[in-house]
C-alpha cells in the first residue's frame, strides 16, 4: 500500500481559527482563537488520505503581518521542507494579506513541494463555514504529486490558485479569490484538477532563499485618485522607503502636478514604480509617462500590493534600474 503523504499544517491565524457568538455571525466574530489542533479536529475526515502533524508558529490577523512575520513563517517553512519525512505545507492564515504572503513564499523558498495557504471567509462556528472544506481540499492539494513543482497555491471556495496572480477581491463573499487569467485548476471530490501551469518564475527558478535573507529595504504605496496631494508622496518617499510604488489611475497615469513630487523622489534615491489601481491589466512602459527619460519602473500586470515585495527582494540585491525593470518582466 502506498505511504500517506506527511503534510505539516501551520497556523498563523486567521478567520479561519475564529468564532462568532452564534452561528448566523457570518461577518462579525472574534479572529484567531482557536488553535490549529481545534481548528483541524473539524476534519477528522483528512486523516484517511494525509499524515498530518500540527504546529502553531503565530496567532494573528494577517493585516497584523510585517516583514519579520514573513520571514519568521518563511524560514520554518524552508527548515520543513528540507526534511525527507515532510511532503508539504499548508498554512492557515487570515484572508486580508494571504495573497502576499503567498507570494512572498512563491519568490522565496527553494523547494519543489507544495506549499498551499488557506483561508476562510467564515468562522468555522458560522452557518455554511467554508474554513473546513478549504482546509480538507488544501491538505488534498498539498499532498497530490500533480502539486509539485507549481510554486506556492492559494486554496479556497473549490479552486487552486497561484501565488503570482491570486488576489482577494471582496470582503465577504466566499468567491472572493480571483485571478485575473483564472485558477490553475479546481478541487473536486478530493481530486485536485490542474489545467493550466504558472508561465513566470517561481521558487526554484527564483534569485532569493529565504535562508539566506535577515532583513528587506521599505518600499511604501500611494493610492492615487482625483486631486491627490503631492505633500502624500513628499512625506512618503521621506519616510526612509527604498520604492515608492504608484497605484496610480487606470493605465499607470500620473496626474500633472504630483510628477515632480514623484521626480525629486527618484532623484534623492528611491525608485518610482508606476502600477495601476484598477486590479487588473498592464502598465505599459513609456505609456502615459516618459519612463526612460524619469528613469521610472513599470509593474507590468502586478497588483501593487505584491509589485511592493517584488520590489522590495529586487532592491536587497542591489539592482541597477534597468535589472530592476527586467524583474517585473520576469516574475
Ligand atoms: N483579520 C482578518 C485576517 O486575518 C480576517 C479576515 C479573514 O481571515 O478572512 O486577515
Amino acid at each position: 500500500m502506498k505511504e500517506k503523504a506527511h503534510i505539516v499544517v501551520i497556523g498563523t491565524g486567521g478567520t479561519i481559527a475564529g468564532r462568532g457568538a452564534s452561528s448566523v455571525n457570518t461577518s462579525a466574530y472574534a479572529c484567531s482563537v482557536l488553535s490549529i489542533d481545534e481548528v483541524l479536529s473539524g476534519i477528522p475526515e483528512v486523516a484517511a488520505v494525509s499524515r498530518v502533524s500540527a504546529e502553531q508558529l503565530m496567532q494573528i490577523g494577517s493585516e497584523n503581518f510585517t516583514t519579520e512575520h514573513l520571514l519568521q513563517l518563511g524560514k520554518r517553512i524552508d527548515t520543513l521542507l528540507r526534511r525527507d519525512d515532510v511532503d508539504g505545507i499548508v498554512v492557515t492564515h487570515g484572508t486580508d494579506t494571504i495573497d502576499e504572503t503567498a507570494y512572498f513564499l512563491h519568490l522565496t523558498l527553494k523547494s519543489p513541494k507544495p506549499v498551499v495557504v488557506v483561508g476562510s471567509m467564515r468562522p468555522p462556528s458560522s452557518l455554511s463555514a467554508d474554513g473546513p472544506l478549504n482546509l480538507y481540499n488544501a491538505i488534498l492539494v498539498a499532498s497530490s504529486p500533480a502539486s509539485h513543482a507549481k510554486g506556492t497555491l492559494v486554496v479556497s471556495n473549490d479552486e487552486i490558485h497561484s501565488a503570482r496572480d491570486v488576489v482577494k477581491t471582496s470582503t465577504f463573499k466566499l468567491e472572493s479569490f480571483r485571478s485575473p487569467y483564472g485558477p490553475l485548476g479546481y478541487i473536486v471530490e478530493g481530486n485536485p484538477r490542474y489545467y493550466r501551469v504558472p508561465a513566470r518564475r517561481h521558487t526554484t527558478e527564483t534569485q532569493w532563499s529565504v535562508d539566506e535573507i535577515y532583513q528587506l529595504p521599505e518600499v511604501g504605496i500611494v493610492y492615487a485618485h482625483a486631486g491627490i496631494d503631492a505633500a502624500v508622496i513628499e512625506a512618503t518617499a521621506q519616510s526612509g522607503i527604498r520604492g515608492l510604488i504608484y497605484a496610480a489611475t487606470g493605465n499607470g497615469n500620473v496626474a500633472g502636478h504630483v510628477v515632480g513630487a514623484l521626480l525629486r523622489a527618484r532623484r534623492r534615491g528611491v525608485q518610482i514604480v508606476r502600477a495601476s489601481r484598477t486590479g487588473s491589466g498592464i502598465v505599459t512602459r513609456n505609456g502615459a509617462q516618459p519612463d526612460d527619460e524619469y528613469d521610472w519602473l513599470v509593474v507590468d500586470d502586478q497588483v501593487p500590493q505584491k509589485a511592493r515585495l517584488l520590489l522590495m527582494l529586487s532592491l536587497s540585491d542591489g539592482q541597477h534600474s534597468t535589472e530592476l525593470q527586467d524583474v517585473f518582466y520576469r516574475y
